[in-house]
């Protein structure tokens, strides 16, 4: 009889160059829950890569004078580079540009044109293509787009469209029928009341304006839609549609797609859709996690908060280490919702639970055998006061981890361990081995004691697998256990008596939590030195009247203002500048009340990057006087000017 199967996939990032720990996050979680999966003895298999097509990578080669492969090449390897630092084991790691997925993704589009579900017609929509996404113009913010406040473009092109339309109703039923099929639960409620309630429209799925793309078999002047070619890696990975599909048969439906909150829409309507356009069973489940936030905002780079000091995993591996990395990703987000990432808690969170709690009763276990047994492990002994409980705890603590990770929470997996080393870390301040041992009569006690403690790390060690790569290989070595051990292992008692233990050096040393906060600051310093093109020497150099003229600025009129929820700095002015009315965020609330913004005439830069504070649109900058105190002042023309003119 087969064994169990486990298929669970990624997204595949867009070759951006620009990662930051939150797109870490789904990966290292659908590592984690792969390797739980595959020592449960299910056969596993996991999927990420790259989404590679696209006018963004287009766009990017020429500007470089370069192929786009010249263009994506590096990056690819970048990715794989921090995936190889974070210890993430996948098992296919899939391009769009790989050929047997162009030829899966050709067949595919064919299989839909000659069954009627992909037909020709027009398309018209404002397209972002940062975001590879188009809008309508209801659907705008400001005529910018409403994901990263861009610029889009008007663009209207011949395409072939999907029939969404035609499975808005299997859709719904499917939604009614499989409760589990998209999670967590208030997701469905956006997706089934925003969208599948409303009617579906059809969908367009080529574009005649991007030419890196998958060519459409049936007419070479299209390309796949980026989102599309995207999804169905989820099955041409497997050799869906080629003559070898035998990882297809073996492995779909897919058990989970994991996927960040913004692209649920995708994974939930369109991908199901297409699925059963092509007569193939669904995905067993869609999970769509939160978001690390800065400051209250998605931690991105476009949104220019994404500091590479505080946030590059590259330079956090290096600093921290790849499982203090992965243990802050699993264990600190509280799983499905967002989360604010910031550099304390980041390091708070190691000390405390790594450092402190594991790493201190390693190494004081290991330590302690050393010293008073010299390195060989005691008997077992009989049990007294608190073995059983702790003996207990440590054996029951496996279900705990099970049913956590059998409902996605890691953070409720990792919570299980680290409460059985915390009652570890109790069991010593309650026994006090080093007053045991002062005593020859409870020699036998100390040594059963001391095998306890190094029963619970060994224990932990072989729990904490799926979740960190580096320290449980330590610590079963140092107890002489098979670093391959896994959860059929569990049972209490599993040490032997009279083996060898070294002491292990603290596999976690403390963090000075000022130390590290000055270095990040500094860095952060140096980075935005770097940033600079100019040396400081330049920047008192005079500007060209070229450079002055790049800054373009005018007279506004504020219309309305109010304070910014949870901000004692920002007020959120509407400013009208000429026939345009525009939403400014500016950082002078300790200075102005709202009352007495209204009306004013203001001096505003106005082209500016829009940018979001504290989640409210900024489309300007408001100047001011500022004087030795750091006291601001507004800056207004001198005699009456009509809004909208210029400043010169
Ligand atoms: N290429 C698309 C996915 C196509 S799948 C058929 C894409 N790529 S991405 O590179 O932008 O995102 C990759 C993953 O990183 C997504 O799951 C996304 O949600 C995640 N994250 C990016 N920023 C994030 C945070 N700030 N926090 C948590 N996850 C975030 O989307």
């Amino acid at each position: 009889m087969e064994g169990k199967k486990y298929y669970i996939t990624t997204p595949i990032y867009y070759p951006s160059g620009n990662w930051h720990i939150g797109h870490c996050y789904t990966t290292v979680i659908c590592d984690a829950l792969a390797r739980f999966h595959k020592m449960s003895g299910e056969e596993v298999f996991f999927l990420t890569g790259t989404d590679e097509h696209g006018q963004k990578v287009e766009k990017e080669a020429l500007k470089r004078g370069i192929t786009p492969h010249a263009f994506i090449d590096p990056l690819v390897a970048r990715l794989k580079d921090m995936w190889r630092l974070l210890d993430v084991g996948y098992d296919r790691f899939i391009r769009t540009t790989d050929e047997d997925h162009v030829r899966c993704v050709q067949k595919i589009y064919q299989k839909l044109y000659e069954s009627g579900d992909v037909y020709k017609s027009e398309y018209e929509g404002y397209y972002c293509t940062p975001c590879e996404s188009f809008w309508t113009e209801s659907q705008l913010v400001g005529g910018k787009c409403p994901d990263c406040g861009r610029e889009v473009t008007l663009q209207r092109e011949e395409s072939y469209f999907f029939r969404l339309s035609k499975y808005a109703p299997a859709l719904l039923e499917h939604y009614k029928k499989d409760p589990e099929f998209l999670q967590p639960k208030s997701r469905v409620n956006e997706m089934v009341n925003n969208f599948l309630k409303a009617g579906l429209n059809d969908f367009s799925v080529s574009r005649t304006t991007v030419k890196w793309g998958v060519p459409l078999p049936f007419d070479e002047k299209h390309t796949a839609y980026v989102w599309i070619d995207a999804l169905l890696n989820y099955i041409t990975a497997l050799g869906y549609g080629s003559e070898d599909d035998s990882l297809f048969r073996k492995f779909w439906p897919a058990d989970l797609h994991m996927v960040g909150k913004e692209i649920v829409r995708f994974h939930s309507i369109i991908w199901p859709a297409m699925l059963m356009a092509l007569g193939i069973p669904l995905p067993k489940q869609i999970y769509g996690h939160g978001w690390l936030l800065i400051g209250g905002e998605k931690l991105s780079k476009s949104k220019e908060n994404a500091r590479p000091e505080l946030t590059d995993p590259y330079e956090l591996v290096k600093r921290y280490g790849t499982d203090a990395v992965r243990y802050y990703l699993l264990r600190e987000i509280p799983f499905g919702s967002d989360g604010e990432y910031t550099t304390e808690r980041f390091l708070l969170r190691v000390n405390a639970d790594l450092a402190n709690d594991l790493g201190n009763l390693v190494s004081r276990t290991s330590a302690m055998i050393v010293q008073y047994f010299g390195g060989v492990l005691p008997a077992r002994g009989e049990a007294e006061g608190p073995d059983g409980e702790l003996a207990s705890l440590a054996e029951g603590a496996f279900s705990k981890v099970k049913r956590a990770m059998d409902g996605l929470n890691a953070p409720e997996a990792l919570e299980a361990i680290f409460g059985v080393v915390a009652r570890a870390n109790k069991y010593i301040d309650e026994t006090t081995p080093w007053l045991l041992a002062k005593d020859p009569a409870k020699r036998e006690r100390l040594g059963a004691v001391l095998y306890n403690l190094a029963e619970v790390c060994r224990i932990a060690a072989i729990l904490l697998k799926p979740f960190l790569t580096k320290a449980p290989a330590l610590i079963l070595r140092s107890f002489s256990c098979d670093e391959n051990e896994g959860f059929e292992s569990l049972a209490f008692g599993g040490l032997k008596e009279g083996a060898k233990v070294v002491k292990l050096p603290p596999i976690f040393p403390r963090l000075d939590l000022k130390k590290e906060l000055a270095e990040t600051e500094r860095l952060a310093k140096e980075t935005s030195n770097e940033a600079k093109p100019a040396s400081a020497e330049d920047e008192k150099a005079p500007i060209g009247i070229e450079d002055f003229g790049k800054v373009e600025l005018k007279i506004g009129e504020v219309i309305a203002c109010e304070r910014v929820a949870k901000s004692e700095k920002l007020l959120h002015e509407t400013v009208k500048i000429g026939s345009e009315t525009r939403s400014v965020v500016s950082g002078i609330a300790k200075f102005y009340t709202p009352e007495e913004m209204v009306g004013k005439k203001v001096v505003l830069v106005t082209n500016l990057k829009p940018v979001k504070l504290c989640g409210v649109l900024s489309e300007g900058m408001i100047l001011c006087a500022e004087d030795g105190e750091g006291n601001l002042s507004l800056l207004s023309p001198e005699r009456a000017v009509e809004s909208g003119a210029k400043v010169r």
